[in-house]
């Protein structure tokens, strides 16, 4: 569908997610106000989304011209400009190297939800921590090792955690860890925090609502992440394209919804890669929308958007 801002309303919580259907938390700066300019030139509009290919993999169709117009209004507001031409001019200056994370920070889409496609915890409590545990030598603390790629505000991470804690009694005997990682820093603290909003509480079953999130004692319409959970999960910044510093195999990776931006040979490259950090039986999850077909041989397909690591 056509991505028009004359279509979409400009939502006023600054903080609500970018959502990639147009419903960015972000409005313009100082609409009305002089010397302000509602628009992206095509020159402007190629050099943002060639910054956004090159530096984080992002490819952006032609038709979101007004939706980076939108993302990138965020920034001219914060920094007092009126056109992207002024913002642009930024980016090719002496200083546009510091630019280039808050530009990526205002690109990325963040659209998550706690359970968000909810067969992939049911195979994970159900198929997946049964055969881990199977395979685990009784004596030593068994290491469990998951990766939540491009994990965005925590809702995926934390899923994983309430998924591990709940169907794992033992959970405490064993070697646990969860790495969140995603490129854009800014919504990496919410997922860091581990507070969020009632509203986003919705796909977490009742059960596990009731075990492992707590009201603020301050604020009854927020509620974090129980102690439990986040000691489980650990977030940090990582740009996908980049080299990973992360030794060790994983068991299971989450990489759901992120390479849906990239184009073929950045997938191809990118799951070679996971191939080479997952021990060989262990799980990739991706994306509804996302598929391995003629991107890698190295995984044979173990359930929907599931995929086992086979060499
Ligand atoms: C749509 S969200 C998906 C979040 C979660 N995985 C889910 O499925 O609910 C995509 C995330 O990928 C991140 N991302 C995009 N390009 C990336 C890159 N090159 N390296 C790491 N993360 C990236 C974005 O910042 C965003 O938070």
């Amino acid at each position: 569908m056509q991505d028009t801002a004359a279509q979409v309303p400009i939502a006023q919580d600054a903080a609500a997610q970018k959502d990639g259907h147009g419903g960015d938390g972000n409005f313009p700066p100082h609409p009305g106000a002089s010397g302000w300019q509602a628009s992206i030139s095509q020159e402007d509009f190629d050099l943002v989304r060639e910054i956004a290919r090159v530096r984080a993999g992002i490819v952006i169709a032609d038709f979101k011209r007004n939706m980076v117009f939108r993302r990138v209004s965020k920034r001219l507001r914060e920094l007092g400009l009126s056109t992207v031409s002024e913002y642009c001019a930024i980016l090719t200056g002496p200083y546009g190297e510091r630019e280039i994370q808050p530009l990526i920070n205002a690109l990325t889409t963040n659209k998550t939800d706690f359970f968000r496609e909810p067969h992939h915890f049911g195979h994970m409590a159900k198929i997946a921590l049964p055969r881990l545990r199977a395979q685990a030598n009784a004596a030593a603390k068994r290491r469990l090792r998951i990766w939540s790629a491009g994990c965005s505000s925590g809702e995926e991470p934390y899923s994983i955690a309430m998924t591990l804690a709940d169907s794992m009694s033992d959970l405490n005997h064993w070697d646990a860890r969860i790495l969140a990682t995603d490129i854009d820093t800014e919504i990496l603290k919410k997922g860091a925090a581990g507070v969020y909003d009632i509203r986003d509480l919705k796909g977490i079953p009742a059960a596990m609502r009731s075990r492992y999130v707590r009201t603020m004692r301050a604020d009854k319409t927020h509620f974090s992440m129980s102690k439990m959970l986040r000691a489980l999960v650990t977030f940090k910044p990582l740009n996908l394209l980049d080299p990973w510093p992360m030794t060790g195999l994983f068991d299971i990776v989450f990489c759901r919804n992120v390479v849906i931006y990239f184009s073929k040979d950045t997938q191809r490259e990118l799951f070679d890669r996971f191939a080479d950090r997952i021990r060989i039986g262990g799980l990739l999850y991706i994306g509804h929308s996302e598929s391995l077909y003629r991107v890698s041989d190295r995984f044979k397909i173990a359930g929907q958007s599931i995929y086992q690591r086979v060499r």
